[in-house]
């Protein structure tokens, strides 16, 4: 019986172990898609590249946001995050461009889970409480 817990115990604290390692696998895969992709405009580490992201810039549109926590990318579910992934704000008169075919699934779950893992832990709390039905975005 003892033996028997004592596996279970074993398996289960492996389980975590792997988990864990794919969440961070995942986050590692997601930093460097984004630094493919997003860095350009968005800045290392997403921190943003103009001093002031609600100004707008001399062509009239916006810059780049951060999307490290710093800005409102943490107001959006992870479904309006990845619709904007996808198609960009070209539409909506802004200038990034969308990625729904240059990026597979798994890449654009990574990018979320890069910008996710960038935030502070109170607002991943926030986040993880207000988003948590969408497992985001899974
Ligand atoms: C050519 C520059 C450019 C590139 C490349 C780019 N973006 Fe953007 N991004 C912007 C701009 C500018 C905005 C603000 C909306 C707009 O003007 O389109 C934005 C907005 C966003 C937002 C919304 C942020 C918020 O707080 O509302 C997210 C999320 C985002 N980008 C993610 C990405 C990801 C992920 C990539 C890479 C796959 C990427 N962007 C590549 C320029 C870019």
């Amino acid at each position: 019986m003892r033996i028997i817990l004592l596996l279970s115990l074993v398996l289960f604290l492996n389980a975590c172990f792997e988990a864990d390692k794919t969440e961070k696998n995942n986050i590692k895969f997601g930093k460097i898609t984004f630094d493919k992709n997003c860095v350009t405009c968005h800045g290392k580490d997403a921190q943003g590249v103009v001093k002031d992201w609600k100004k707008r810039q001399a062509d009239g549109r916006f810059p780049a946001p951060p999307l490290n926590g710093t800005a409102h990318t943490w107001h959006h579910s992870p479904k309006v995050l990845l619709s904007i992934i996808d198609n960009g704000g070209v539409r909506f008169g802004g200038s990034m461009p969308g990625f729904k075919n240059k990026l597979n699934a798994a890449e654009k779950q990574a990018l979320l889970d890069y910008i996710y893992s960038l935030w502070p832990k109170e607002i991943q709390q926030k986040y993880d409480a207000k988003f948590k039905q969408f497992g985001r975005g899974k």
